[in-house]
């Protein structure tokens, strides 16, 4: 089976809006006539969901940094696998709220796992590589106050969630061509603009 989707991944903080901008971005393709499917990471599988349970339980403290990178891993693997290399041959458009970046910037900058996750990440995306990343900057203060009652990644120090800020604008200086920054500290009407010139400037042309 050929790849024909555009694989768009969107990153961002806690509380940085991610679920409004896909919700956006898959009605804009939608009204350009094109088929488009939406995946959540970790999840979007059986298998997948139940491990996010276990991810961001909060009670679940005792979790070690190479657990948690290999539950990612494997909650990735299982889409890829399960869903995504099949919607990628099917779709005009796959979104995928969250993906490796995530895993190199949570788990490999601000959780100080660092080159093996590097490593790891190249392995276990198996072969899969988004053509564009859409990331939401925002502040990281004001996005944790957002939310109201957090889970187990949320409730990390502050310091680890402006290190996350950090590797997320370390990676866009490494992948300017894949990487795109919005900033979305303005309106939700603003960022949706912003979102919406990037992808006419990449001039994705309608199929049907
Ligand atoms: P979210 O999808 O609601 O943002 O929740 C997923 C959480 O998991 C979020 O805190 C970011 C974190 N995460 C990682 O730490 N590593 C990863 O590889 C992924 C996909 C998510």
């Amino acid at each position: 089976m050929s790849k024909r989707a555009v694989f768009i991944t969107i990153e961002g903080l806690e509380g940085s809006g991610k679920s409004s901008v896909i919700e956006f971005l898959e009605n804009l393709l939608q009204r350009k006539k094109f088929s488009v499917k939406v995946f959540r990471e970790p999840g979007s599988t059986r298998i997948g969901e139940k491990i996010r349970k276990i991810l961001l339980d909060k009670k679940n403290k005792e979790i070690t940094s190479h657990t948690e990178l290999l539950l990612y891993l494997a909650a990735r693997t299982q889409l890829i696998e399960e869903k995504l290399n099949a919607a990628l041959s099917t779709y005009d458009f796959v979104i995928c709220d969250r993906f490796f970046d995530s895993t190199l910037v949570y788990q490999g900058y601000a959780g100080g796992l660092g080159e093996l996750v590097e490593a790891a990440v190249k392995l276990f995306s198996l072969g899969i590589k988004p053509d564009l990343t859409i990331v939401l900057d925002s502040c990281v203060e004001e996005g944790l106050k957002r939310i109201k009652n957090k889970d187990r990644i949320e409730k990390k120090p502050l310091d680890f969630h402006k290190k996350v800020r950090d590797g997320y604008l370390r990676l866009w200086k490494i992948y300017p061509a894949r990487i795109r920054i919005v900033d979305a500290r303005t309106n939700l009407e603003d960022i949706c603009k912003k979102v919406e010139e990037i992808l006419n400037r990449e001039r994705y042309q309608a199929k049907k």
